[in-house]
């Protein structure tokens, strides 16, 4: 059975509270219990963790390598900053889709770059939670297709 890892980065443990207008009304449980949901009717094993900080962030995605056949990475801010993370993407050498809930080509030009994107299968941002789904779909068909 596939297996993806599906990470959050800083402060979206805050989600459902944190500016609603922009990032939704779910919390990351709500989210967390509808990628289950889709994962288990599409027989495919999700992990799902969060954590706002960047070197356990960085040793979640190392510790995928043995454990995931995929990541999902929403880095949060850490997008726009982190080469560590970049790195650590590159060096375990799973393919890895980077998702935002919001769109953020729309927003503020520091939100314009990222770094994770150079080392992603592809970017999904601004259909907010339900993102996610479409990420798993997305990388649901990139296993399927690398057999
Ligand atoms: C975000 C977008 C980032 O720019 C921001 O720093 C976040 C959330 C999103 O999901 O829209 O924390 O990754």
């Amino acid at each position: 059975m596939a297996s993806i890892l599906i990470l959050n980065g800083p402060n979206l443990n805050l989600l459902g509270t944190r500016q609603p207008e922009v990032y939704g009304h779910e919390t990351l449980a709500d989210i967390e219990a509808m990628c289950r949901a889709h994962a288990d009717a599409h027989g495919i094993a999700v992990e799902f963790a969060q954590s706002n900080h960047e070197g356990a962030l960085v040793d979640l995605i190392h510790a995928a390598k043995t454990r995931h056949d995929g990541i999902i990475l929403n880095a949060g801010a850490y997008t726009h900053t982190s080469v560590a993370l970049m790195d650590a993407i590159a060096s375990v050498e799973l393919p890895a889709i980077e998702l935002h809930l919001s769109n953020i080509h729309a927003r503020e030009a520091f939100r314009h770059h990222s770094y994770i994107a150079r080392v992603a299968l592809g970017v999904i941002c601004g259909f907010g939670a339900r993102g996610y789904v479409l990420a798993i779909d997305a990388m649901r068909g990139h296993l399927e297709r690398a057999g």
